[in-house]
């Protein structure tokens, strides 16, 4: 296996995130040396007494704005040559499945959350980092929405799901939602698995769930069919 991706989380609430980073696929992901995560406190950064992080704005106004220099130098302290910077924030980029591809293929990502009501704009001139959105509403911390696309990124490396085909065939890969699946038992409450899952035909198999994947997209989200990368 190559080198890990290496992922640091520069956050106010590492416990938070580390409760969900110890977990399931992401913490065997870790264990299998796929990936290595390390979140940063930035109250390590900190400048005064009382560790703040966030002082009153400008101006006046509600909230509280994170502060440029706690935030900098958490950066410096773990950025590399090769590193790509995030900034978590709902005026970001719409993150999405490429995207999620695009990252795995870094060596180093750092993600930077804020909170309240945002960032010094100075920090974002400094850095100039890529600013990414998890969807269109706010969270009170980006903390949150940076674990969403590190588990998006994690699970598309090497060795990290069972079977490298999951990843593949799955919803938005093909620019397509997934078509239906079914399990045992052939019959629940009535309602039976369709016959043509049974009968071990593997291209009728492989017709019918291309056409089910259509249906469905059709269906539930018809914007994806207007997209260039649908085959
Ligand atoms: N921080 C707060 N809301 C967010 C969002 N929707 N995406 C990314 N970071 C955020």
């Amino acid at each position: 296996m190559g080198e890990p991706l290496e992922i640091d989380i520069i956050t106010i609430f590492p416990v938070m995130l580390n409760c969900f980073l110890e977990e399931s696929i992401l913490k065997r992901a870790v264990e299998k040396g796929s990936v290595r995560i390390r979140t940063v406190n930035l109250r390590d950064f900190a400048k005064d007494a009382r560790r703040s992080t966030d002082d009153r704005p400008y101006g006046g106004g509600p909230g509280m704005v994170m502060l440029p220099e706690p935030l900098l130098d958490a950066v410096t302290a773990v950025r590399k040559p090769s590193s790509r910077v995030i900034l978590m924030t709902p005026q970001g980029r719409k993150f999405d499945q490429q995207i999620a591809g695009e990252l795995a293929l870094e060596n180093h990502l750092i993600f930077i959350c804020g909170n309240y009501e945002g960032i010094d704009e100075r920090v974002k001139d400094e850095l100039s980092a890529d600013e990414l959105s998890i969807g269109d509403y706010v969270l009170t911390n980006g903390g949150l929405a940076s674990v969403v696309v590190v588990d998006a990124v994690v699970r598309l490396l090497p060795d990290v799901l069972g079977c490298d085909a999951s990843t593949t065939e799955e919803s938005f890969s093909a620019g397509l939602l997934e078509y239906p699946q079914y399990t045992r038992p052939p019959v629940f409450r009535g309602r039976k698995v369709p016959e043509i899952l049974l009968s071990g035909n593997h291209e009728k198999i492989a017709s019918w769930r291309k056409e089910q994947a259509l249906i469905r997209t059709k269906e539930k989200r018809p914007d994806l069919l207007n997209r260039q990368d649908v085959q």
